[in-house]
């Protein structure tokens, strides 16, 4: 570990928490829970070991929705002292005041969550792949930690933590820490995290979990009903670790493990650290949607070890991770492969660009997300112009270049936060050194201009060349079953879908349905993509497809698009409501806060 914890680098002011970490900061986590299915409560202590930097008479803390029940000050918790709750907001939640001594080391809150907590989804056996086991998962990012632990809600703020959680005894319970291979017949389960972590990747889960090896580093942890099926998927988790490794230097965290979720979990992936969290939607039994894996796995360097101070910065996070995620797949798959990915991205970037409009100052990379849920303002512009960005400056000054800067970058602030200045000061400090190559790059038009700077240059895919062609031949009235589409991966296929007509013939939309068979597709992103064809073309054949996928699977990144082409019209509208009626239940509180919005 660095000696750079916590203090190195001042942390830039951040809008989304109440904390004031240059008076008192929390700097380790002991945290001692029980997890309780019947009441849907997490109850216990968060004992925290603080400096009172400014010695300053009291230290504040993010809560939002929680039962606060006493605070104490010192180790034997001899010393009950006062608390308050400032007042709510509805993202923020609320500051939770506790008066400390300019000495006070260690202050401890006992705390209850209440039910209705955003992060955490309770679900029933039903939802759960064995259907005999309740199970619980938590979601922090981005500002949902302070709904399950009173905590320093900021990405410029890390702890490292120990916990102590009491589960039911036939569960298994993991966090983003050291964690546990086998069940505990009393369980309780013991943890610990010894590299500081922001807030944000605070993760529990608990269910009838069972792991399984993968290599000596990587694992997997599933339900029974699924091990097999993702030990399958994932076996080429440790090349990609070696692949990363090698790009940017040592992994930092020990073990690589895998946590697969039910359906409900409302993203594809979450880079808790040693742990990350996955969607089973990715479980499509050719290996073809593992370009996840390598994006999560990526964050270990960007996000986790070098992470953005705020949330206007989260392109630090999420383009660093697209473009290190591509890189990986280039190494293991070649550039052919990464080629369809980046492809694929910039359709989703200009999709999101023409959403948001082309001017919206949404659309720069520096955003401003002050008096906003910060969930609403991160979109695919960090992720797609994040890494055209990077990859810009790469094809400027040479890959070679580029991948020593890099890996100096995550040295240089392992362990620690960043913000947009900081990067570009590191930059221009240590890439850009003369005019004439920072004009070529354009930091100006990228980081704080709308839309894309004119002289981008989309990126090109041969393989996507031939799907287009097919894709041709299939408008010049080929029938489907006669059209070629050999090997073609599931990238191709996604292709394919994306560049059908928005309007399609009876004829034409059952002809390809029954040459391909895309409604019962096993792909999730095939069968997604699919869907909004079906629903803009009244394809009624896909209604049994449709309704299944919205009730069983709580991915927001497929909901919200299908929910939208919906009700798009006032049939669909009926529909969508019948459909979200039957499906709420079983979605996530990140999901249901944009459908409940999107529906009302
Ligand atoms: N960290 C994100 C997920 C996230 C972002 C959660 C913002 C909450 C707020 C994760 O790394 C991610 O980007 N997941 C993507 C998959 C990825 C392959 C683009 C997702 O879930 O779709
Ligand atoms: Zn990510």
């Amino acid at each position: 570990m660095t000696s750079a914890q916590n203090t190195a680098v001042p942390a830039p002011a951040d809008a989304h928490s109440y904390a004031r970490p240059t008076e008192a900061i929390a700097l380790h986590l002991d945290l001692d829970i029980v997890v309780d299915f019947d009441s849907k409560t997490i109850s216990g202590l968060a004992s925290y070991q603080i400096e009172n930097i400014a010695g300053t008479d009291e230290i504040i803390f993010d809560t939002r929705n929680l039962d606060i029940e006493q605070a104490y000050l010192g180790e034997s918790k001899e010393e009950t002292t006062a608390f308050r709750l400032g007042e709510e907001d509805k993202y923020l939640g609320q500051p939770l005041i506790i008066s400390i001594k300019p000495d006070t080391r260690i202050v401890t809150i006992k705390y209850k969550t209440l039910p209705g907590a955003a992060a955490v989804q309770w679900l029933n056996p039903q939802q759960t792949a064995g259907k005999k086991y309740p199970f619980l998962f938590t979601q922090s990012q981005a500002i949902l930690a302070r709904t399950w632990i009173p905590i320093q809600d900021s990405p410029g703020i890390r702890i490292t933590y120990t916990a102590n959680v009491k589960v039911p005894e036939e569960l298994l319970a993991v966090m983003s820490a050291e964690n546990p291979q086998e069940k505990d017949s009393a369980g309780m389960y013991t943890f610990r995290m010894q590299q500081p972590i922001p807030s944000y990747l605070m993760a529990l889960a608990v269910g009838d979990l069972m792991f399984r090896p993968l290599g000596p580093q990587t694992g997997i942890y599933a339900e029974p009903a699924t091990i097999d099926a993702a030990a399958y998927e994932f076996a080429e988790m440790g090349k990609m670790l070696a692949a990363a490794e090698k790009l940017y230097g040592k992994y930092r965290w020990e073990r690589y493990d895998l946590l697969v979720l039910p359906p409900s979990f409302p993203f594809g992936g979450m880079e808790n650290p040693r742990l990350t969290f996955v969607t089973p939607t990715v479980l499509a039994k050719d290996r073809s949607l593992t370009s996840l894996v390598a994006h999560e796995l990526a964050h270990s360097w960007s996000g986790n070890l070098v992470t953005n101070g705020t949330w206007n910065d989260f392109w630090l996070n999420e383009g660093f991770t697209v473009y290190f995620e591509r890189r990986i797949m280039e190494e293991l798959y070649g550039n052919d492969y990464a080629n369809m990915l980046q492809v694929l991205g910039y359709q989703d970037l200009q999709k999101t660009i023409n959403e948001l409009g082309a001017t919206s100052e949404d659309t720069c990379l520096k955003l401003n997300l002050e008096g906003r849920d910060p969930d609403e303002g991160l979109n695919d512009i960090a992720y797609e112009k994040g890494n055209f960005f990077l990859r810009n400056i790469e094809q400027t000054v040479g890959r070679e270049q580029f991948d020593t800067f890099v890996k100096k970058y995550f040295n240089m602030f392992a362990f620690q936060s960043t913000s947009t200045n900081l990067f570009l000061h590191f930059l221009r400090q240590e890439l850009i050194k003369d005019d004439e190559l920072a004009e070529k790059i354009n930091i100006e038009g990228w980081v704080y201009t709308p839309g894309l700077p004119e002289d981008f240059v989309k990126p090109v895919s041969s393989r996507f060349a031939n799907v287009e062609k097919t894709y041709t031949d299939w408008k010049n009235r080929k029938s489907a079953a006669q059209l070629n589409t050999e090997n073609w991966s599931s990238h191709e296929w996604l292709h394919f879908i994306r560049i059908l007509p928005e309007q399609m013939t009876a004829q034409q939309i059952t002809d390809l349905d029954n040459a391909f068979h895309f409604t019962t597709s096993g792909n999730s992103e095939v069968l997604a993509a699919w869907l909004l064809h079906a629903i803009h073309n009244n394809y009624t054949s896909a209604d049994q497809a449709l309704e299944t996928f919205l009730i069983n699977v709580g991915r927001r990144k497929f909901l919200v698009p299908i929910y939208k082409a919906l009700i798009a019209t006032p049939e669909g509208m009926e529909k969508a409501l019948a459909l979200y009626a039957k499906s709420r239940s079983n979605y996530h509180a990140v999901a249901t806060v944009t459908l409940d919005d999107l529906l009302k």
